[in-house]
């Protein structure tokens, strides 16, 4: 019970890793909100969470590329929780596009999910977790955003800049005692396995070699709820007090070894 008495808010809690986040912190005993886009998946899955305990779940409606619905959105998730002392970050979205042909509308639509979403979200934590005296906010990047990504350039663009924001956040409110962190995740999940389905024979050997096989932990993604959820656990719990400003790969070593 780690988390007991943490009031936190997780988005991109209807699928994949902010669902497996929410599962970690209820059952180390948190009082949680998810929200997503997704109303019906997100509300599943707090319920469920909730079930299982022995913490909290509620769910609430977010768009995070939106400044209005963030606002209010968080607005009602403090005055449900009583406060706030963690938000958890994965909502975010990917699509193909190469560097020669991206156009416009999906470099848009990336930069306002991924980094206007990233900004929003951690604006609107700010105020509430320093009134809290301090917590953690734990932003999601990608080794997509270290490294040359020839099917993803406006998604690597998007997520270079959520380690530059994570960075800049990390130094401008460790003052107040708020610890700012980005996980570079590798994890078998919706947005992974479509992407997957998405790719042709080609684009998939291709991913083998550049993906997999520098997984030194088996060359798989790991696993949402086993793999990652302790490490949330850890980065919302005071034992990570003084960890700020870090990207952390939690990826079997597939950025270590590249
Ligand atoms: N899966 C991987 O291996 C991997 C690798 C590197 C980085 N990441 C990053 O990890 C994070 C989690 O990824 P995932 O694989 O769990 O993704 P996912 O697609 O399975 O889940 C993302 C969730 O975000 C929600 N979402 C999308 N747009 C939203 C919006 N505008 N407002 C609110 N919610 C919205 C979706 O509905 C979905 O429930 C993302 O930031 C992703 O970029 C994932």
């Amino acid at each position: 019970m780690e988390l007991q008495g943490k009031r936190i808010i997780v988005t991109g809690s209807a699928r994949g890793m902010g669902a497996a986040t929410v599962r970690a912190y209820v059952a180390a005993g948190a009082n949680v909100i998810g929200m997503d886009v997704s109303d019906e998946a997100g509300a599943a899955v707090s319920a469920e969470a909730q079930a299982n305990g022995p913490g909290k779940a509620g769910y609430l409606h977010v768009d995070v590329a939106d400044k209005a619905s963030v606002e209010a959105a968080f607005a009602q998730a403090v005055e449900q929780l009583g406060g706030l002392d963690t938000l958890a970050h994965p909502a975010a979205i990917q699509r193909s596009s190469d560097a020669g042909n991206v156009g416009v509308d999906d470099w848009d639509l990336m930069f306002a999910v991924n980094v206007r979403g990233t900004m929003l979200t951690n604006q609107a934590a700010y105020p509430y977790i320093k009134a809290a005296s301090g917590g953690s906010i734990i932003n999601f990047g990608s080794i997509s955003g270290q490294r040359p990504e020839p099917g993803a350039a406006a998604y690597s663009a998007s997520k270079g800049a959520v380690h530059s924001w994570t960075r800049t956040a990390a130094g401008t409110w460790g003052a107040d005692n708020i610890r700012v962190n980005a996980i570079l995740p590798a994890m078998a999940t919706p947005m992974y396995l479509e992407a997957m389905e998405r790719a042709s024979d080609e684009e998939r050997t291709a991913s083998y070699w550049m993906n997999h096989q520098s997984i030194a932990m088996g060359e798989k993604y790991g696993d949402p709820d086993k793999d990652l959820g302790p490490v949330m656990v850890f980065l919302a719990s005071d034992a990570s007090h003084f960890i700020t400003g870090q990207m952390i790969p939690v990826d079997g070593g597939q950025t270590s070894v590249r």
